[in-house]
């Protein structure tokens, strides 16, 4: 007992420091959070993009207000920065519900979730960030308080233990994860709704960045407002970062207006390239092509040479990567794809009779 105990604990120090590691890359210092805060959507019709979920989860939620119901449970998921929590908290405005936040990695006994469950009134959104990082026990509490509002507590151990039923008022759960993958396939079926955020379009973020511009009180011209957002890797979070650090460039190196020669002088002091490719990117690109020779490569062993948690390569890095076709996830491993040798200045290799295939996988 004493040695599950220990493990768990240990998980969840792994875990809050894989978390952090993974959220320092996707931006999220202290200040960033009190920014992103100030600048976060309120309301549905105030967020840019993801049109298809928008509309989907609206009517999740128009429909239960008409119903006088609590609405379904919804699964969001996508890479970092694409606007999760951001939705869950504008699910609870919308329902006008009270919201409760927690994390996966937070949530390492069932007893931690039977305690936020007990204290639930009805009609409240429960938001589970990382949901995908709960602990096994926590899970399988989490099924049953989903589909039946009502949860066994296990009090004492051993042959003396005893279930007491614990009746839940009817709540919203809104997951949110970056690897829908890896849920347990009964999590999963439990939601009622699952909206999959997708990297926004460079007009898109235009848009964004005006918004944000406009709320913090920046002047900048349309052609520095679309060099920031053609660098910001299809991700709001991103969009929002740039644009504050070119507006300090702007204030200390220039006249304080964000202009497009401002805007390229900044991103190349801050090593966001052209494509908006950033340090961790082209490290990815750069291990697999000049020590790797293009791979196929291990996804463990990438991340041990550009010396990042196979977690932060795999989820804050790749979903950019593969999506902008820079690299492939082949059956065997990862591989670089004629782009990334071009966008390096490499020349590739030429292609070995039996290896053309490798492009085709999309594992
Ligand atoms: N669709 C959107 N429209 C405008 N801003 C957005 C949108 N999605 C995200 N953002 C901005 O990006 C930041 C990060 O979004 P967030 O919801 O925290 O992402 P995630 O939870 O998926 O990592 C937010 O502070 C918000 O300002
Ligand atoms: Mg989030």
């Amino acid at each position: 007992m004493a040695f599950h105990e220990e493990e768990l604990a240990e998980q969840e120090s792994a875990y809050l420091q894989r978390l952090t590691a993974a959220e320092t890359l996707a931006g999220a210092g202290e200040d960033e959070r009190a920014v992103e805060a100030a600048l976060r959507p309120r309301t549905l019709d105030e967020v840019v993009g993801q049109t298809r979920v928008r509309e989907q989860l609206g009517l999740v939620l128009e429909a239960a207000r008409q119903r006088g119901r609590t609405p379904d449970h919804v699964l969001l998921s996508g890479p970092p920065g694409l606007g999760k929590t951001t939705l869950a908290m504008i699910i609870a405005a919308e329902m006008g519900a009270p919201l409760r936040l927690t994390s996966g990695p937070a949530i390492t006994h069932a007893g931690d979730l039977a305690s936020i469950l007990s204290g639930m009134n009805e009609g409240d959104v429960l938001f589970v960030d990382e949901i995908h990082r709960m602990s096994r026990p926590a899970e399988e509490m989490l099924y049953m308080a989903m589909e039946d509002f009502r949860v066994d507590v296990v009090i004492g151990k051993g042959p003396g233990a005893t279930a007491i039923p614990l009746e839940i008022p009817p709540f919203t759960l809104v997951g949110a994860t970056t690897r829908a993958g890896l849920l347990p396939g009964p999590l999963r079926d439990r939601f009622g709704f699952t909206g999959h955020l997708e990297f926004y379009e460079a007009d898109e973020l235009d848009l964004i960045v005006h918004r944000s511009a406009g709320l913090l009180g920046v002047e900048l011209t349309d052609d520095g407002s679309a060099e920031i957002a053609l660098r910001s890797r299809g991700t709001p979070r991103i969009a929002n970062r740039l644009l504050r650090r070119v507006r300090d460039f702007a204030q200390v190196r220039a006249d304080g207006v964000v202009t497009i020669d401002v805007a390229r002088r900044a991103l190349e002091l801050y090593e966001v390239d052209e494509l908006g490719l950033d340090r961790l990117d082209r490290s990815v690109i750069g291990a697999l092509c000049r020590r790797f020779g293009g791979g196929p490569v291990g996804l463990s062993t990438l991340a041990v040479a550009v010396g990042e948690e196979r977690e932060t390569v795999e989820e804050v890095a790749e979903p950019f990567l593969v999506r902008n076709g820079f690299l492939a996830r082949t059956p065997r491993g990862r591989v670089a794809t004629p782009a990334a040798w071009a966008h390096l200045g490499l020349a590739a290799p030429p292609v070995a009779p039996g290896q053309e295939s490798l492009f085709d996988g999309d594992a």
